[in-house]
């Protein structure tokens, strides 16, 4: 199309940045706001249906609802499963279950569609089953809030992922697991090692205090 000839009282450059604006629309509008390109969330759709069996938001999953995860935290821990510094420890079953299906991402194609894609999904509400001390929690938590943020909302510079989209037991779940070396333990684990450490001068209930402090916040409730 001869732009200047249609609109003569354009000039070059006004006509030209008016298409790039046009541009700039029929590339927002082919690709969904999460990032996904359409053909891409077809393969990622395809290849989350093989997590389905644990990852269902139905009840009796094995494994954690992972719906709304930002992508770059899955990315971390997917890529952490295929290497094996996460999932290969038999003393920790759930994990090596998730260690188990690592042939379902065996690539940074895959891990990348995946995570976008679990990003896209609307966090799941969930019935709160950890009873305990939210005030004694509240305190515990000062020492949390300079990675995992106020609110719970993570911060990804820091590697921390949000708390507030997890459910409480699988929350709990972890930190005891953190807490006796059972995630958190293998020496390529840098960002496991590092949270583990935290968890040091804690005691059980200062776990459960801890998690019904982040049930106030969460986005799942
Ligand atoms: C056989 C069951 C099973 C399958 C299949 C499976 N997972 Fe998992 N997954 C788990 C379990 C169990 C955990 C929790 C591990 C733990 O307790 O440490 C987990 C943990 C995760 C986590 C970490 C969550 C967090 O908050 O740290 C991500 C991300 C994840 N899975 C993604 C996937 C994706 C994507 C697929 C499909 C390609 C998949 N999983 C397939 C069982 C499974
Ligand atoms: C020095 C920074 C730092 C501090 C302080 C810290 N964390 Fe973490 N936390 C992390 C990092 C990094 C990870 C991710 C570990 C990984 O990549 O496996 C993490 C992971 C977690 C997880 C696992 C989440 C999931 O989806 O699997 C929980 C739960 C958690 N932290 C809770 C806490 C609590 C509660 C506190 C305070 C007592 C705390 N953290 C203090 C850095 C920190």
């Amino acid at each position: 199309m001869d732009c200047q000839k249609q609109n003569r009282g354009l000039s070059l450059a006004q006509c030209s940045s008016s298409l790039i604006l046009v541009f700039v629309w029929l590339l927002s509008a082919c690709s969904t706001k999460q990032g996904l390109s359409p053909e891409e969330l077809v393969e990622a759709k395809a290849a989350f249906e093989s997590c389905l069996i644990c990852h269902s938001d139905q009840e009796m999953q094995r494994g954690p609802i992972i719906n709304g995860l930002p992508a770059w935290y899955s990315r971390q821990q997917l890529h952490k499963f295929l290497a094996g510094s996460r999932g290969q420890n038999p003393e920790n079953k759930s994990e090596l279950l998730m260690g188990s299906a690592r042939d379902r991402f065996p690539d940074e194609r895959t891990i990348s569609l995946l995570s976008r894609y679990i990003e896209t999904l609307t966090p799941k509400p969930y019935q709160p089953v950890v009873k305990a001390d939210p005030e004694k929690g509240a305190a515990l938590y000062q020492s949390c809030i300079p990675c995992h943020g106020a609110k719970g909302e993570g911060n990804e510079p820091l590697k921390s992922p949000p708390l507030n989209i997890q459910e409480d037991w699988y929350l709990l779940d972890q930190l005891r697991k953190f807490a006796s070396g059972k995630r958190g333990y293998h020496p390529e684990d840098i960002e496991g090692i590092q949270m583990a450490y935290t968890l040091v001068n804690l005691e059980g209930q200062d776990l459960r205090d801890l998690v019904a402090y982040i049930q106030e916040f969460s986005i799942s409730k």
